[in-house]
């Protein structure tokens, strides 16, 4: 098995046990103090600083978990030495402003448009991460970490995970993670996909693209075992999403085909598994609507698998996509992870998978049956991170080639995500398809989610955080 001491414990595990998690977007103060923080960080002894959680945590999981990453302005602040800085890929060394019209972010989610302290991209130089059981532990971590000095506090984001890993638009998350050749036990992971190379997610190994590893920065010390991170700050109109699934709903009420979506009497079951009272036959075909644009219902069902009802007893992970699949094209999960299914782009079925860690920020919506029209709502959404080796041939190209424009199947190119895509009501489409083998279309959507934040990061190995507190120069 792997030895996972090396990796930073957010890389492969996750603390889903800690609902308090709070992002320190950092500027290096000075060069030498920061070198001595982070060589104390892995110290194990010097607890006057948070210690960086590893991967392999033994018996008992720290009760608050410390993790770093840093952009490449933060390594070139740190005194990296320029012949291992130019090893580092070109979108990285770029950073995330530099990649907007790749990533979608334009428009209200262009970076000039970013409050602080992501409208200074070039002084962000390290985002601390800190998982805590409450609030109070968040504040005594933070305070830890800047206590030296060694970091100017610049800004950060705080979220907190909601009971049954719930996220804003209503969706159970947290199903699907990539699982690792080397660490995970395929049997108790089945979810009917390979395992993952190492490499996918890891520098220093192999990955599934024939014969393709990617380069690892110099030393071996810096590079290997290191990985990339893209951090998003994702707003989401949760109130524009609900109006949308209220507007589609009543198109389909009148749609000759409507039966073919939501068969007559099923109204009864999904008003009930979402236990809405009084049942009715617009507000199933609300929830109808948002499983056709996730790809599951929002209590997690796969439509791969229960495409008419939601249904508890599905195995939520182990499915696949053929051409019979009730799974839309272009749903959100199928867009991001084609699985077995055919593609334009045969060779990347399984090589862009990235793992993912999230948090909802905002409080929790709870909508207003007399309507929200007039009321100001507190800014919600998602503090992401889509953690993979190489961000530009997974992250971007998730991003841009998959969730935007639908290159993997002609029936959704020129379409963008339903739930995260650039879209634009005017041109926007998403097709539901049907028993009978056609499609209703459904038009009009609204950009659901903007942009305000974001960096590149580099999540270095332990080995890499002790070679960074040692450099000299
Ligand atoms: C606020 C924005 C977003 C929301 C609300 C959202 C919501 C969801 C939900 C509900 C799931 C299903 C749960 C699961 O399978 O674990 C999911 C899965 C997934 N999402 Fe998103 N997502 C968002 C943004 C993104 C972005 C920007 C990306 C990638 C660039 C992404 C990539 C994925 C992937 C890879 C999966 C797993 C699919 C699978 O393996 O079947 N998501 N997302």
């Amino acid at each position: 098995m792997f030895d996972l001491s090396d990796l930073q414990g957010n890389v492969l595990r996750g603390y889903k046990d800690k609902p308090y998690v709070r992002y320190l977007i950092l500027e290096i103060a000075d060069r030498v103090v920061a070198r001595r923080w982070l060589a104390a960080a892995i110290s194990g002894r010097d607890h006057d600083v948070p210690q960086i959680t590893s991967g392999d945590w033994g018996k008992a999981k720290p009760r608050t978990c410390f993790n770093i990453g840093l952009t490449y302005e933060g390594l070139r602040a740190l005194g990296t030495p320029g012949s291992s800085l130019a090893m580092f890929p070109n979108e990285f060394i770029e950073g995330i402003t530099a990649r907007a019209l790749k990533l979608g972010d334009v428009g209200a989610s262009a970076p000039d448009t970013w409050p602080s302290p992501f409208n200074e991209p070039k002084r962000i130089h390290l985002i601390a991460t800190i998982y805590a059981e409450n609030v109070a532990q968040l504040d005594q971590v933070q305070q830890r970490a800047l206590d030296r000095n060694a970091l100017t506090l610049l800004g950060m984001r705080e979220g907190n995970n909601f009971d049954g890993d719930f996220v804003h638009f209503g969706y159970r998350d947290n199903i699907m993670q990539p699982r690792f050749e080397g660490i995970h036990d395929p049997e108790r992971h089945a979810d009917g996909q390979p395992l993952a190379p190492l490499g996918t997610v890891l520098l220093g190994h192999p990955t599934n693209l024939e014969g393709l590893q990617w380069r690892v920065p110099q030393p071996t010390q810096l590079g290997h075992n290191g990985t990339f991170n893209a951090f998003r700050v994702l707003k989401q109109d949760v109130v524009g999403f609900e109006n949308y699934l209220d507007q589609a709903a009543s198109d389909l009420l009148t749609h000759p085909k409507v039966d073919e979506v939501l068969p007559p009497g099923g109204e009864l079951k999904v008003c009930e598994v979402f236990e809405i009272e009084p049942p009715s036959r617009h507000a199933a075909l609300r929830e109808v609507v948002a499983a056709y644009l996730c790809g599951r219902w929002r209590d997690g069902t796969p439509l791969a698998l229960s495409a008419d009802m939601p249904d508890a007893n599905v195995d939520r992970a182990k499915f696949d996509y053929d051409e019979s699949s009730r799974c839309p094209y272009g749903a959100h999960i199928r867009r991001c992870n084609p699985r077995g299914g055919h593609i334009v782009q045969r060779v990347a079925n399984n090589s862009r998978r990235l793992v993912r860690r999230g948090v909802p920020y905002g409080p929790a919506y709870k909508r207003d049956k007399s309507g929200d029209a007039g009321k100001t709502e507190p800014e919600r959404g998602l503090l992401g991170n889509f953690i993979g080796a190489s961000l530009g041939a997974q992250f971007e190209a998730m991003s841009c080639d998959w969730l935007n424009l639908g290159l993997q199947d002609p029936r959704i190119t020129g379409s963008n995500d339903p739930i995260t895509g650039t879209n634009d009501p005017a041109t926007s489409w998403f097709d539901l398809p049907l028993k009978s083998g056609g499609t209703i279309r459904l038009r009009g959507l609204p950009e659901f989610v903007s942009t305000r934040g974001g960096a590149y990061t580099f999540l270095p190995s332990l080995s890499a955080i002790r070679y960074l507190g040692s450099l000299t120069a």
